[in-house]
């Protein structure tokens, strides 16, 4: 396997997170999403198959192709897909991004990337690969991170020493923990047309102090994620 500088490592705390945040956040990645027409889909940065699992129960005519760079990933995709696979509608496999070739290149008609691009060392190159696998008129969803909006009240000197540690590093192994404000250029310039953004923002405070204590949670294990590999890298 090629080598592959993660920021999230591929601890089973880790892969049972990605599995914990694609539902978690599910309202937010998937409003909007609409697959209700399309028949094979190509997910690329699948992961544990998380967001496939999602997209097979949401539009259970659609037949998913996914692709990771990671076996380590990709097994555990293997057992959370399960079924799907043996059913016929999932397909995985084991592929850099950045050089994407499909076997069934042009005939996808529509395509998914989810927390994915900010990853990869060549985004641009990326979305360039990942349409030409695709059919004319195929659509595209993406859902990317944008960290700079993390912010917690009140002001601690603390977590943002740690956040923009957790960034930079990231930085440093050529990712982009601010992909989001980057997704409609990288797009047009990568011949998509038809490109609609969108902000999605989430606020709590005092006055839904459930909601706000499980998303301080959900942030809380996202920090921690890097925790090791920070420490590693010193
Ligand atoms: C944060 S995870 C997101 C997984 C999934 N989309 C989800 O939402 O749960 C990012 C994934 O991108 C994969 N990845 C990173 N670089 C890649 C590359 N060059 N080609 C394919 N996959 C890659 C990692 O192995 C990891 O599984």
């Amino acid at each position: 396997m090629a080598k592959q500088d993660y920021l999230h490592g591929f601890t089973k705390k880790e892969q049972d997170r990605l599995i914990h945040q694609a539902r978690f956040l599910e309202p937010y990645v998937y409003a909007g999403v609409d697959l209700e027409h399309k028949a094979r889909l190509l997910e690329v940065g699948c992961g544990v198959g998380a967001q496939t699992r999602i997209l097979t129960r949401r539009f259970p005519d659609l037949r998913i192709d996914s692709v990771d760079l990671s076996e380590q990933q990709l097994a555990v995709a293997r057992k959370t897909l399960k079924s799907e696979i043996k059913g016929g509608r999932v397909r995985l496999f084991q592929q850099d991004a950045t050089k994407l070739k499909m076997a069934d290149a042009g005939q996808y008609d529509s395509a998914f990337l989810c927390w994915f691009l900010e990853h990869v060392p060549k985004p641009l190159e990326t979305l360039k690969r990942v349409r030409k696998q695709l059919k004319k008129g195929a659509k595209i969803y993406c859902s990317e991170v944008f960290n700079q909006s993390l912010f917690i009240e009140p002001y601690s000197p603390a977590y943002l020493k740690y956040w923009f540690e957790f960034n930079d590093y990231q930085w440093s192994i050529k990712g982009h923990p601010f992909m989001g404000a980057q997704l409609g250029n990288l797009l047009k310039e990568a011949g998509y047309v038809d490109i609609q953004t969108e902000v999605r923002p989430f606020h709590f405070d005092s006055r839904q102090p459930e909601r706000r204590a499980v998303f301080a949670e959900f942030f809380f294990q996202i920090l921690l994620s890097a925790e090791k590999t920070l420490l590693a890298a010193g």
